[in-house]
This record gives structure tokens, sequence and C-alpha cells, in this order.
């Protein structure tokens, strides 16, 4: 997603440019072509050599270039780069991109370029909530420009509440939400299945699981966006509709079945990062089950295996699953991968913190046939999505 990307860091003067010294090295790990503009005030916390450093390209920072020089330079980097973020971005640098100021080489590489902008702003909590910090952002938001934060908790001056810059992996999923897409699953057709299912025991309970959906979700709107076709199956979930998806809404592991078995022998791509119960109960009471002195004993009766199923009908698909793992992660993930007939696996151990269900991030390993096992550092569900989608990609180009 990142690769050879254009990306413009601005950087202005708060104790956050540390962490902007981070992203920087992230993104050059991710294959963008960083540029760097620090502002004076920048330039007193850290150093231009470490953005330099960090990024393999000179830092455009006014310290080192008389005006004229950078009077040309802003529009050469206003029309290369495909998305400029500032960060941290100071009530400073706010209030002038809002009120039209530009009187340094970042407020007008700001006012020349037609790229989306993409502000990451950190500041003292009171100068936050000043009515002229927040004005400015109502104006920014209504002229089109993007925000990333800020978060809130304990800030560098020792208050707490909203200021900080946000975490990076945000500030990397908007990145990335922002950029344009390379269009590469154009002509795909992909079916992705999400969320939880839910088994009914009588009109007001269920049987279910802590899926999300947000991994399902962020796997559809990623390859929509990159010009897929997408087909997105899920059970109830609280998220929103990923941009330009097509959406079918299940409760049941047999709904799910049904729905996916129709769609099957139209689509190129299955990835079935739905939690479908594997059970459920063998009798569904028409009235609510009122309680007893008794215990209480559901029978369950097998659901069918979907993803199983797929594996034996398989013929052009290629097929992805995932598996929620508690225990001997690859062991099971081998497993699956050869009785389900699949050409890759998601695995994730659900115990990991930031890992499964509601979290944000993911830490996983990708087992393809083989015993082949890719692990993965811990990411945002969207740059997973995209990895994902990247390997299947590989795969087809290989032949499978
Ligand atoms: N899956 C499916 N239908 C089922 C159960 C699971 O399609 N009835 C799919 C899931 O969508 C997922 C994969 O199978 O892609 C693995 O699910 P998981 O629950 O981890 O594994 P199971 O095969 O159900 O085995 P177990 O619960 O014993 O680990």
């Amino acid at each position: 997603m990142l690769a050879g990307k254009n990306i413009t860091l601005g950087i202005t003067g708060g104790i956050a440019v540390y962490k902007a010294a981070q992203l920087t090295s992230n993104l050059k790990a991710g294959g963008a072509d960083v540029r760097v503009i620090m502002t004076r005030s920048a330039s007193a916390f850290v150093s231009p050599l470490t953005f330099q450093t960090l990024s393999g390209n000179r830092v455009y920072s006014e310290l080192f270039e008389p005006v004229m020089e950078w009077k040309v330079q802003h529009i050469e980097l206003a029309a290369i780069s495909d998305l400029l973020v500032v960060v941290p971005a100071t009530a400073n640098i706010l209030g002038k991109v809002a009120g039209g100021i530009a009187d340094d080489l970042l407020s007008t590489v700001i006012m020349a370029t037609t790229c989306p902008v993409l502000f990451c702003p950190a500041m003292n909590v009171h100068m936050y909530q000043n009515p002229v910090v927040q004005r400015n952002l109502t104006v920014l938001k209504d002229l089109g420009y993007h925000f990333a934060g800020p978060g809130k908790g304990r800030l560098a001056c020792g208050a707490e509440g909203p200021g900080r810059l946000a975490e990076l992996d945000v500030i990397m999923e908007k990145i990335q939400a922002l950029l344009p897409s390379k269009g590469d699953l154009r002509g795909l057709s992909i079916l992705v299945t999400a969320g939880p299912t839910r088994e009914p025991i009588d009109p007001v309970r269920y049987l279910t699981n802590r899926s999300s959906g947000k991994m399902g979700y962020a796997l559809a709107g990623a390859a929509a966006k990159r010009g897929a076709s997408v087909i997105l199956i899920s059970g109830p979930t609280n998220l929103q509709v990923p941009h330009g998806v097509e959406m079918r809404y299940v409760e049941t592991a047999a709904e799910m079945f049904n729905e996916v078995m129709e769609y099957f022998p139209r689509v190129d791509i299955v990835i079935k990062a739905a939690a479908v119960a594997d059970y459920k109960p063998r009798e569904v009471s028409g009235q609510k089950i009122k309680k007893t002195g008794a215990n209480l004993v559901i029978e369950c009766d097998k659901n069918p295996d979907i993803l199983a199923e797929l594996g034996r009908r398989k013929a052009h698909q290629t097929l992805v699953g995932f598996a929620a793992e508690t225990s001997n992660l690859e062991d099971n993930a081998h497993q699956k991968v050869r009785n389900k007939n699949l050409d890759l696996l998601v695995a994730n151990d659900v115990t990991l913190p930031g890992a499964g269900f509601e979290a944000d991030t993911n830490i996983v390993k990708l087992v393809y046939p083989g015993q082949y096992v890719l692990p993965l550092p811990i990411m945002d569900k969207t740059a997973l999505a995209h990895r994902i989608l990247d390997e299947v990609l590989k795969l087809r180009s290989n032949g499978q």
C-alpha cells in the first residue's frame, strides 16, 4: 500500500516530534518515499539530521535555506506529494492554515498542494480546548482537511485530557485510508465473511461468540478500495458498512452457509473471517424458556463447516481461512489448512494482548500448505487487511 507513495511529513514544534521520528521510520519501512519539512521550532526539539537519516532524503528546513530558495521548492514539494501529514500539528499551524497564512515553507506547501492533508494535533489540553483552536478545527474540517486524534491521556506538560498525539497505528491507518488506491484488485470478485453468528435458544436468547467483525470489515473495505468487487456476508455487528461493498446480513451459521454457497461459484477469492458457531441448540423453543428449580441442559447439534465445504467445492477460487487459537497454534493451523483445502490460513493466538476479537490490532501467523509459516508483527487491522490481500495476489500470480 505504501510502496512508491510520496508522503510529505510536516513537522511542527512540540514535544511529540520524537514520535514523528518513529512514524518516518515506519513509513520508510513500508516502502514510502518520505520527505520531511521541519519548521524552525520543530528543529529546536529534534535535529533535522534525525529525520534525514530515517527518511533517507534531505530535510527541508528553513534554518538552512534562504527564503528565495524555498519559494521555488514549495511548488515542487506540493506537486509530488500523494499525501501531506502534519505531525505533530501545533495550535499555531492549525491557526495559520485556517486563517490562510502562508509565511514559511510548511504553511506555503499546505496552501499550494492539491493532495489530501492530514493533521495530527498534539498540544496542551487547555490550548486544545481553547475556543479559538476549536473554531479553527471546525473551519479546517469543513474545508476538507483530515484529522487523526488527538488522543486522551497524560500529556508531557503533566496535565490529563485530550491533546496527546494519536497513537502511531491510528495515524498509519488514516494514512492508508487517504492514499490513492493502486487498483490492483480490479476485475476480481471477493467474498468476505465477518462477525459472529447467533444460534437461537428461544425468542430472547442465543449462543454466540466475541467476534466484533472488525477484521472482516477491514478486509472488505480494503479490497473494495483496491478495486475488487466485494460481497460482505456478515453476522450481527455494530460496524459501518465499508464504502463500495455489497452487504448481506445473516444471523445463524445455516443462513451464512446458504448465502456463501449461492455466491461461491461466481467469485474468485473467499476470505472467511467470520467466527461461525460450531454448534446450535437442537430445539429452538417457540416461547421464552422459564426458569425452574432444576438445572438447564441445552443439547446442541453440529453446524455445517462452511469453509470445509468450500474446500471440497473449490475450483478456480483462492480460499483463505482464519483460525482463532488459544494453544498449539501452528499444529492446529497446519491441520486446518489440510483438512479444509485452504490456500492460506491467518492464524492468531487470541490470548495475546493486542490480538483477537475486540482489539483494533492483530498479531497473526500466515500459514500456507506445505507447512510454511510467516509470522507478522503486530499490525492494525486495516494494515493487516492490506497485507493479507497482497499475499492473496501473490498466490494467484503463482497459479494458486
Ligand atoms: N468456519 C466455518 N464454518 C464453521 C466453523 C468455522 O466456515 N462451522 C471457518 C471460520 O470462518 C474460519 C475457520 O473456519 O475461517 C476456522 O474456524 P475455527 O473456529 O478457528 O476452527 P474450527 O475449524 O471451527 O475448529 P476448532 O473450533 O475446533 O478450532
